[in-house]
């Protein structure tokens, strides 16, 4: 009686989805249902029913029809750096707006950590990457450090939201329990888990990954914004008190998490979300271009920008659009909700190609040796152009970016483990401290020495006095 029931029901779910799929040509998904056990049976339909079919759809045309589209840059106004004629006194004065936010317990830090590292081609999660230079420390350790520092220096919790993915979702709890959340109250730190999204093939169709599941992505770090909302950590943040959201990427170790200057000019400017931006090493570098876009602040990514416009200079010979996203971004929390109620026409997806392993008629998983489908993401720099306010801070890259990206060569771990010992080193050097001899690497622990007014104020006067906090090795490992 009871499994007469539950078939019953599964049969009325089964009909109305095939129904709901078949009017949008996409029944083919179902092709395997009668092989399936309930278990799969009850997987496919669990997947097929969280599908937004014409949202997607909607979206994916959109994307495709934006692919053609030129788009009008103008340059964007920046806050320069003081050496680059920005003025000094502004800078002071945001560093202590920002400062006054952090005590008054008002920010909170998030990174997005839901990218698989493919070019990278590291295993696991990006953020469990060994990369401290010496210690082998991971990107999440050195992150945690800084989080701890930033919370004695303001005297606040500072919560930490983490955005996973499905893919990274798993090893990275496990990563954080193992390693005791990095010296962190486990309460002040926020995992959420951002969406996911089907590809389509070239011919507009979802693919099947096996006979009862379809082929999803994680539906990129504009899902950041959707997460927030959808897993409870904006409500989150507003019984803390919080209403300012310091945003970074999982890859930069040079990023200055919770900077109260960034978080000061965020807040002088009344912005609803504010961008860092570094001077363009060369035109081709793979940074995205802040700039005006069609009249609306926003970012042209490196894939998208013409020729033209990447390698415009001005009668000086400097880039006319130099300024680089650095993907780090002060956000307000109203803001954010705002944008996740509005996602389908701020967040629209980007389309890019790829060669997906699918299924074909028989059940047989076949490998493309071309590009076969579309993979669709939101980005979280289209929020840009919804927002009436955006102030845009120049940074210096030696202090605050070195990707990684790649396995080897530019933007890899070893070149971002020698920038990070050359911004140890500058921090000794600035702080009075012979630093070792050139040859050497260095490696500081961020949790007790941010910076070199932190070396001041301990009063450290010799490398050694200081061997647990400031190591140092033989310089072998670029
Ligand atoms: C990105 C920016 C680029 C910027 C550069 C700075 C895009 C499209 N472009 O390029 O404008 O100049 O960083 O380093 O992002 N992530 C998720 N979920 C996803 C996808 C990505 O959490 O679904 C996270 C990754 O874990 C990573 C970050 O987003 O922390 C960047 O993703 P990645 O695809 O590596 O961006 P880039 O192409 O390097």
């Amino acid at each position: 009686m009871c499994e007469v029931s539950i078939q019953g029901v599964e049969s009325t779910r089964i009909k109305r989805l095939r129904e709901r799929f078949a009017a949008q040509d996409q029944e083919h998904v179902f092709q395997f249902w009668d092989d399936l056990d309930a278990a799969s049976r009850e997987q496919l339909l669990e997947q097929a029913e969280a599908i937004d079919l014409p949202g997607l759809l909607r979206g994916f045309e959109a994307a495709l029809r934006a692919q053609d589209g030129s788009r009008r840059l103008e340059p964007v106004r920046v806050e320069a750096l003081p050496e680059s004629g920005g003025n000094s006194i502004q800078w002071q004065t945001a560093l202590e707006r920002g400062e006054a936010l952090l005590a008054d317990g008002r920010v909170a830090v998030m990174v997005v950590a839901g990218g698989q590292g493919t070019r990278l081609a590291c295993d696991g999660p990006k953020g469990a990457y060994p990369l401290g230079p010496i210690t082998g420390r991971t990107l999440f350790e050195q992150q945690a450090q800084k989080i701890r520092r930033l919370r004695r220096r303001c005297g606040q919790p500072v919560p930490w939201y983490v955005m996973t993915s499905n893919a990274t979702d798993a090893a990275t709890r496990d990563c954080f329990a193992r390693a005791g959340h990095f010296g962190l109250p486990p309460e002040d730190i926020f995992f959420l888990c951002q969406g996911m999204v089907p590809s389509l093939d070239l011919a507009g169709k979802l693919i099947l990954a096996a006979p009862d599941r379809i082929f999803e992505n994680p539906n990129g770090h504009g899902g950041s914004l959707l997460a927030l909302q959808d897993s409870g950590a904006l409500d989150d943040m507003a019984r803390r008190g919080i209403d300012t959201i310091f945003y970074y990427q999982v890859d930069n170790p040079l990023t200055r998490i919770g900077s109260p200057t960034f978080l000061g000019f965020h807040a002088q400017a009344a912005a609803q979300v504010s961008c860092k931006v570094l001077r363009k090493r060369d035109p081709a570098e793979h940074v995205g271009v802040v700039a005006r876009v069609d009249g609306r602040v926003g970012v042209v990514e490196y894939t998208e920008i013409g020729d033209a416009d990447r390698n415009a200079r001005d009668a000086s010979g400097e880039l006319v659009y130099w300024a680089g996203n650095m993907a780090v971004h002060v956000f307000s929390s109203d803001f954010v909700r705002h944008v996740a109620a509005r996602a389908e026409s701020v967040l629209p997806y980007h389309v890019s190609l790829k060669k997906i392993p699918r299924l074909d008629e028989r059940g047989r998983k076949r490998i493309p040796d071309a590009p076969n489908a579309y993979k669709l993401e939101r980005f979280v720099f289209d929020a840009l152009a919804a927002a009436e306010r955006v102030c845009v801070v120049e940074a210096r890259r030696s202090e605050e970016y070195a990707p990684l990206k790649n396995a080897t060569g530019a933007d890899s771990p070893a070149t971002a483990r020698r920038e990070l010992s050359a911004q140890y080193r500058a921090w000794l050097e600035a702080a009075g401290v012979e630093p070792p001899p050139p040859a050497c690497i260095i490696e500081i622990d961020q949790s007790v020495l941010d910076g070199p007014e932190d070396v001041r104020a301990l009063g450290i006067r010799r490398v050694e006095d200081a061997a647990e906090i400031i190591r140092t090795a033989p310089g072998d490992e670029a």
